[in-house]
């Protein structure tokens, strides 16, 4: 039992090994502002084991909840703050400034504040009135960014008030914690849903990225003074786990477009540029001289590196104080978009996000996916697969994306370089599903779905909601949603694949032995989800099964038989299956 138990931890521990040690506390004084009201809109509810989208509250659109941060995040400030401060002085001497909306504290390699200001004017105020510091036997490189120190002018006297400000932890649980919950739920619905509380992006976390994005911004527009710099990918589109990577996309494209169409007479005005043989290059030069720019001049930007001759260039850096692994694309509008889709199916229905948070734990506990780019399964590959099962569903829980194009009208029209990537942006329009389902059958029937598929020859295919010829013959195909002909899951080898198929079937095997078995919450045994997330455990709750009882019913037969009927189903001396779970 004790080494099952350190199994899950150390299993667990790679799930969050690339989380920060984030310890916000979130204050919310009286100045009145959006953020609430920001909070409630942008993540879909959660924790709710409720089926279908009960819920009616209207559902902020994409675009909305971006614009909304965007503004927040460039009135915000981030302060390196002396260990112990008087929160109350320190809130006073701020608000010299401008009233104050809202602030919290974290703690990751010292104690920092990240405090919105109601009105952006504050921000400068504050920065008039700040120094550059007067470095010994170093240079500072003055640069006017909102990311201050805070020093005490005398620290002696102020010892009295200074007390520890009280940080609560916003980083994800540790393995130990999220077994004992999961152990402690009341059903495998339960699990599910406790695992996504857990897990998900918190207020403060999702502040501190806009918060991060509007930064950089600030950086890079010392070269172009009306970019913007956007997060997409996990950061926005409701799938990301505390610790996942900050997406940034710099976005140039409103430069140089304004005013174009309101001058009159017989002239047009262009801007004399430089020209490159090709957008990539293009794409390249940009990147390459914001990526000297962050090294060179970015507070608490680090270890950056240009990543130029990737299939999407981009600018790879750790941004210290926040402590997000950053990369930063341009030129990279599809993704962007993508990250929209996946925020509606995240908010279509409450068990969508339920179910990929499992499932992207359940991956990254038996190292099918990795932080480090190569031939394995990627979060993103898996959300589709999700989602594509989803739509598979009778009633289907999600609408297919050529449904979602129907609904759209004429704002909501956007073609990318060619690619047509219209879908209705108001998911308030999108009718909820009729289908009840629980979360622990849909888990069980992931699994047996994808444990069975026909990956040979049949493509997932999102657009569409069903199965098509594989076009290719990557062992895993799964369309591009907008870039139709390409295949987001070419990287995926065969054994990696095949790993996945013998991961679902045994997984699929352990939940259908546990209906029968009805393993007690009170058992002290690790049980459905958990059990899914232990492989030692999984590997022998298996194996004294199958020795211990024959199938009873024809399902868990077909079950047993693909699982006997797969090439790369090995048997090791003592005739035991074993499952290899290293990448
Ligand atoms: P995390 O693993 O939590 O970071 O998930 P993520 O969705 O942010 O994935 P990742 O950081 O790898 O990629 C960021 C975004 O880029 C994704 O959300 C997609 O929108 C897009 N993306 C990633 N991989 C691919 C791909 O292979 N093809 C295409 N077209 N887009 C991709
Ligand atoms: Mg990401």
């Amino acid at each position: 039992m004790a080494a099952r138990g350190v199994g899950l931890l150390s299993r667990l521990s790679m799930c969050t090994q690339r989380s920060q040690v984030l310890r916000p506390i979130h204050r919310r004084l009286s100045c009145p502002g959006t953020v609430a009201a920001d909070a409630r809109g942008e993540q879909p509810s959660s924790g709710s084991s409720e089926t279908g989208s009960e819920d009616r509250t209207p559902k902020k659109r994409f675009s909305e909840v971006q614009k909304e941060r965007r503004e927040q995040a460039q009135r915000t400030i981030l302060i390196l703050c002396p260990n112990k401060i008087s929160e109350k002085k320190f809130l006073k001497y701020l608000s010299q400034h401008g009233p104050i909306n809202n602030h919290f504290f974290f703690e990751s390699f010292g104690l920092y504040a990240v405090v919105e200001f109601c009105q952006k004017e504050s921000v400068a105020s504050l920065q008039n009135l700040t120094r550059t510091p007067s470095m010994g036997t170093e240079a500072a490189i003055p640069f006017r960014s909102r990311f201050f120190n805070l020093k005490l002018k005398n620290s002696s006297n102020e010892t009295s008030e200074q007390s520890c400000i009280p940080c609560c932890n916003q980083s994800p649980p540790s393995s130990k914690k999220l077994f004992k919950l999961l152990c402690d739920a009341e059903s495998i619905d339960d699990q599910l849903n406790t695992l996504l509380k857990e897990f998900q992006l918190t207020e403060e976390n999702t502040k501190l990225r806009y918060l991060t994005c509007s930064l950089i911004e600030d950086i890079a527009a010392a070269y172009f003074p009306d970019c913007a710099v956007r997060p997409f990918g996990s950061s926005v589109n409701s799938f990301g786990k505390l610790g996942c990577d900050l997406d940034m996309f710099l976005d140039l494209d409103e430069i140089g477009k304004f005013n174009a169409h309101k001058t009159s007479g017989n002239f047009l005005m262009e801007f004399q540029v430089k020209n490159v043989p090709s957008e990539r290059i293009a794409t390249q030069k940009i990147l390459s001289v914001i990526g000297e720019c962050l090294d060179n001049f970015g507070p608490g930007c680090v270890g950056v590196q240009k990543i130029l001759n990737a299939r999407c260039p981009l600018v790879r850096f750790s941004h210290q104080a926040s402590g997000f692994q950053c990369d930063l694309t341009t030129n990279n509008r599809i993704a962007l978009k993508s990250s929209e889709l996946l925020y509606i199916y995240g908010a279509l229905d409450s068990r969508v996000r339920a179910l990929v948070f499992s499932i992207r734990c359940w991956a990254r506990a038996h190292s099918l996916t990795s932080s480090i780019p190569g031939a394995w399964i990627t979060n993103f590959s898996l959300t589709m697969m999700v989602i594509f099962f989803l739509q598979r569903r009778s009633p289907p829980i999600l609408p297919t994306l050529d449904y979602l194009k129907t609904l759209a009208d004429a704002e909501d029209k956007c073609i990318i370089e060619g690619h047509n990537c219209t879908f209705i942006c108001d998911l308030n329009r999108i009718k909820p599903s009729k289908n009840t389902e629980t979360l622990e059958l849909l888990l069980k029937e992931f699994f047996e779905y994808f444990g069975n598929f026909a990956f040979n020859k049949n493509s997932i295919n999102i657009r569409q909601g069903k199965e098509q010829n594989k076009p290719e013959p990557s062992p895993l195909h799964i369309q591009n949603p907008f870039e139709t002909s390409l295949n987001i899951s070419k990287n995926v080898s065969q054994s990696q694949l095949q790993k996945f198929v013998d991961l679902a079937r045994e997984s699929a095997w352990i939940l259908h032995q546990e209906d029968k078995d009805h393993p007690s919450p009170s058992s002290n045994q690790p049980w459905g989800l958990a059990a899914l997330l232990l492989p030692s455990i999984a590997k022998s709750v298996s194996h004294d099964k199958k020795k211990r009882r024959k199938p009873a019913s024809e399902r868990i037969k077909n079950l047993l038989e693909s699982i006997k009927s797969s090439p790369e189903n090995s048997t090791n001396t003592n005739g035991k299956r074993t499952v290899s779970t290293q990448a």
